[in-house]
């Protein structure tokens, strides 16, 4: 995937220089943490915590999972965030989260937009409607609001 080597440069200063990488068993512990951020609970319906023994089984399915692909961020020597990517028969499943102390720089925008760019074919998010942050992500990246359910948005590009 070309995005491994992308270096483009953004009009957001610290936005610039983003790179990726697949994850590996190696992130599993920056994974828990980002998951367990109360920011991500409560986009993700503010579901209780997230176990170690029930994250662990989780992250070995998807990297087992010939379907699923999680990209992880970096700026610089940090790791910044992750773009999680399913391949359905339809269309491409995206998701997406910014390490909480790298939010507000215009990462979230960047990182989907870079990895989207790079997928062929439909592609699909949910977000939370009270999540205005991810709102921008996805419409950045040029998704439509196609359902809006409770207080689930449905955004697709095609
Ligand atoms: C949603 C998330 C990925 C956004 O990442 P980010 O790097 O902070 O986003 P950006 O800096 O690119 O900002 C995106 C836009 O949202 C705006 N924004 C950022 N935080 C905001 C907030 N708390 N409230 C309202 N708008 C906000 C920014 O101003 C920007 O708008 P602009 O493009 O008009 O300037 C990040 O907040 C996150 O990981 N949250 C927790 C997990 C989550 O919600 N995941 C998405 C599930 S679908």
């Amino acid at each position: 995937m070309r995005i491994s080597d992308h270096n483009r440069k953004d009009s957001h200063p610290n936005s610039a220089d983003l790179s990726f990488y697949a994850a590996s068993q190696a992130d599993s512990d920056l994974l828990l943490t980002w998951a367990n951020d109360p920011g991500v609970r409560a986009a993700s319906g503010d579901r209780p915590p997230i176990q170690y023994a029930e994250h662990e089984k989780w992250l070995e399915g998807i990297l087992q999972d010939p379907h699923s692909r999680l990209m992880m961020v970096r700026q610089a020597h940090a790791v910044v965030g992750v773009v999680r990517i399913i391949h359905a028969v339809e269309y491409h499943e995206i998701s997406w989260t910014v390490a909480p102390e790298f939010r507000g720089r215009g990462i979230g925008c960047k990182m989907v937009a870079m990895v989207t760019a790079e997928l062929s074919g439909p592609l699909r998010a949910t977000v939370e409607k009270s999540n205005a942050a991810s709102i921008k992500v996805a419409q950045a990246a040029g998704f439509e609001l196609y359902q809006d359910k409770e207080n689930v948005l449905f955004y697709r590009r095609n």
